[in-house]
């Protein structure tokens, strides 16, 4: 049994992995500020592990937060990109000083390996598909400067410090808990809620965009892999599926999961969007040993499921 931290544990992703970390039996501590994570998402398992409120900003909560770790799976950050283009200077405190603070509380407490929470994002620009780790990064907003910031600082460590450190890029992650209320909410969550009561969903653009959807249990299964793996120290993966759907596909797909046709209209296209996003997930497969397990369609449907549980608890749509 070892002990894993988890920044951001009350996040959607973070509190997937706390619950899978304590079925395999493993101890669990989590640092969260719940500046975007909740309570509730932690809550049915807050007997179960130890929970640290605090910020990773503050160089002292992460010092005591990393005591005793083994493990440290890092999704703490604000993860949105136009909240990084409303402000980008505490989006750079938080993503990028709050992993430089974690990084070098790691490095002195003797931690194994830290596993990052990197995005697609970093790519940006770059049009090319599918999109290989080993292409030039060229981010267009301040969250995608964080994260790629944060992976350098990664790489430095485990070169200067020997700080073992893996970097995993994340496509369009979705799944159960995606917050459809935040003003930043993802596509996924906002139309799946959206449709199931009965709101005009807005499209942007022409809907052809496409993106490698990425259900939240192949995220998880890549992190577990990842802070084990021999020999990967240092390095950078794409997570994702390795398929695309274009976002008027999944639109579709969400209508039909929820039985009805959907209002959905077209509005104007998002600055900054990229047509295309596509992984090629080759080098995660051979070294880390990850296969994703559920694809986006799957996917789809336990979230819809999710959803209709959740309002027939809450008593509405
Ligand atoms: N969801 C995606 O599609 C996606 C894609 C690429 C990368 N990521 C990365 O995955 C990670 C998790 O994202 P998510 O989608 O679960 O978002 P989330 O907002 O649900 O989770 C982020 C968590 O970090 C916590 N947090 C934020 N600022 C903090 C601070 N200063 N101190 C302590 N805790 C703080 C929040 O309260 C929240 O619980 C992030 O690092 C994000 O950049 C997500």
């Amino acid at each position: 049994m070892a002990l894993y931290l988890i920044t951001g544990g009350a996040g959607f992703i973070g509190s997937h992995l706390v619950e899978e970390l304590l079925r395999r039996g493993q101890q669990v501590r989590v640092l969260d500020n719940f500046s975007t994570g909740k309570r509730e998402n932690i809550d049915p398992l807050r007997e179960r592990l130890e929970l640290i409120e605090g910020d990773i900003r503050s160089y002292h909560t992460v010092r005591q937060a990393v005591h005793g770790v083994e493990y440290i799976l890092h999704q703490g950050a604000l993860p949105s990109v136009p909240r990084s283009i409303n402000d980008p200077i505490t989006t750079n405190e938080v993503n990028v000083g709050g992993t430089l603070n974690l990084l070098d509380a790691a490095r002195d407490a003797g931690v194994k390996r830290v596993v990052y929470a990197s995005s697609s994002s970093v790519y940006g620009a770059n049009t090319q598909v599918p999109k290989r780790e080993d292409m030039t990064p060229q981010p267009i907003s301040p969250y995608a400067v964080s994260k790629l910031s944060g992976e350098h600082y990664c790489q430095v460590f485990s070169r200067t410090y020997g700080l073992e450190t893996v970097c995993l890029r994340y496509f369009n992650v979705f799944g159960p808990r995606q917050d459809p209320q935040s003003a930043y909410a993802a596509f996924i969550p906002k139309f799946a809620s959206g449709i199931l009561r009965h709101q005009e969903l807005t499209i942007d653009g022409d809907g052809s965009q496409s993106r490698d959807f990425t259900f939240v249990r192949n995220v998880v299964e890549a992190n577990l892999l990842a802070a084990t793996a021999p020999g990967v120290g240092g390095e950078v993966f794409n997570i994702a599926c390795g398929a695309s759907l274009s976002v008027n596909e999944v639109a579709a797909h969400l209508a039909q999961l929820c039985g009805t046709t959907g209002r959905l209209v077209h509005g104007p296209s998002r600055a900054g969007d990229v047509p295309h996003s596509l992984a090629d997930i080759s080098r995660a497969k051979e070294r880390l040993g990850y296969e994703p397990g559920v694809d986006a369609r799957q996917g789809l449907a336990q979230v819809v499921q999710w959803f209709q549980e959740k309002f027939s608890r809450e008593g509405r749509p």
